[in-house]
């Protein structure tokens, strides 16, 4: 790339990219994207590889600290994350008053922005470490309580005795009346679901986070400005319009022909979900990931899903199709982690609180890169103005 940091202050020169295309907002060491190749990497470790041999747990530490962990580190880590991971009582009384219909991420963005009135201090390193333990554990608390009071259910409090994933499902869907048993293929679909989340380089939410922090504004507000953005459906919430979409077919009879017409129709703003990327231009590699996790996962189980055979026979219809062959429109990750989500009993609506969950190391990673940077400059893009020249004002009785 060229860097025109230089000529900035000197002649003014202003660069027009729409949607930054082209445009590198920082520098970062944590993760690699090669969008021609399909190459993912945090920290230089394959995406492949982390998510065969590592858990949720350790590749938060990684993306954070900078290292894998040695068994001290992940110690100290997993006590930190234990001894954080209940919520202040009172705010069960903010979940109690979101309306019912309430999208699960506005009330995780929400509670998240909270979470800096309740814990209001950050200073020095031991502190910081606690900040980022703290929001990483409460943040996996917060939606399983929003899950159970959505619901009408006695929360579940976390468990020292369980792992991360584990207190997670048991918190989800562990009731009195219904004891819920953990199982390890469910286990490890889950964290290599929040694996192949944890980071995306300069994605939209994490461009938010980066922006918003660049003002100098907490960790967790940050954060909070990263699930706003991860809502929307070209982004995060992605993976919920793919399962809706897949159920329309499955249960309302659209056909499958007739969508992949209108998401050629230019006249028609609907897209095929799932599909696309602004980095990757060949197939993103954790796709491949979670596509054969889907396979392995649903056959350990037993269990037949029809909508996974819908989502093939798109990709299939889709990937031979010329329109996605010229516009290199292959699935993203979100085509087929809804199904993952299905299986292990994650509501629809949850999904992309799920993602969340997921990238949330990530967006630590670059918000305590960024602070650090010694490069650290306010971010604050310059337009190309295309309004009115100067205009008189004219008072109302002439208008
Ligand atoms: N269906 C139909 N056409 C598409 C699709 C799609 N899913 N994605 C892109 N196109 C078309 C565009 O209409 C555009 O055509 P044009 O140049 O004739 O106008 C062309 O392909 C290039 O697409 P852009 O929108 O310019 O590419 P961009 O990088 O801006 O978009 C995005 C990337 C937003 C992901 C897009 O592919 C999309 O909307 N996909 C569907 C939503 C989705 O799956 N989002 C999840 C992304 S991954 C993530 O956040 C985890």
């Amino acid at each position: 790339g060229i860097d025109i940091s230089a000529l900035r202050r000197d002649t003014g020169l202003i660069t027009l990219d729409p949607g930054f295309a082209n445009t590198g907002s920082c520098k970062s060491a944590i993760t690699f994207m090669d969008g021609e190749k399909g190459i993912l990497r945090y920290r230089g470790y394959p995406i492949e590889q982390l998510a065969e041999h590592s858990s949720f747990r350790e590749v938060a530490y990684l993306l954070i600290n900078g290292e894998l962990p040695s068994k001290k580190e992940i110690t100290r880590f997993s006590v930190l994350l234990n001894d954080h991971s209940l919520v202040h009582e009172d705010m069960r009384t903010f979940f109690a008053n979101f309306p019912r219909a309430s999208h699960p991420m506005g009330i995780l963005s929400s509670m998240v922005n909270a979470l800096k009135s309740f814990y209001p201090y950050i200073e020095g390193e031991k502190e910081a470490n606690i900040t980022v333990a703290r929001l990483i554990s409460k943040v996996r608390t917060l939606a399983a309580m929003s899950y159970k009071i959505s619901r009408g259910h006695t929360v579940v409090y976390p468990r020292q005795d369980l792992s991360y994933c584990e207190n997670f499902l048991n918190m989800m869907f562990h009731s009195p009346v219904r004891p819920y048993k953990i199982d390890p293929d469910i286990v490890q679909a889950l964290s290599v679901f929040l694996i192949l989340h944890a980071d995306h380089e300069q994605n939209c939410s994490t461009s938010a986070v980066r922006l918003v922090g660049s003002g100098k504004v907490n960790l967790y507000a940050s954060i909070s400005a990263g699930i706003a953005a991860l809502w929307g459906h070209l982004h995060g919430g992605a993976n919920q319009a793919v399962i809706e979409m897949l159920e329309n077919i499955v249960e309302r009879g659209e056909s499958i022909s007739r969508i992949i017409e209108r998401a050629k129709d230019k006249k028609d703003p609907f897209r095929l979900m799932g599909f696309g990327h602004r980095v990757y231009k060949t197939y993103d590699p954790r796709t491949k990931i979670i596509k054969s996790m889907c396979d392995t996962l649903l056959e350990k189980l037993h269990i037949h899903d029809p909508l996974l055979d819908i989502a093939k026979e798109l990709e299939e219809i889709a990937v031979n199709d010329d329109y996605f062959i010229e516009n290199k429109l292959y699935p993203n990750i979100d085509f087929y982690s809804g199904i993952v989500l299905r299986t292990i009993g994650i509501p629809t609506n949850m999904f992309t609180v799920m993602f969340a969950i997921g990238r949330l190391p990530g967006w630590i990673a670059q918000w305590k890169e960024s602070m650090d940077d010694p490069e650290w400059k306010l971010n604050r893009p310059r337009q190309i103005y295309t309004g009115y020249q100067e205009r008189n004002y004219i008072p109302i009785e002439e208008r």
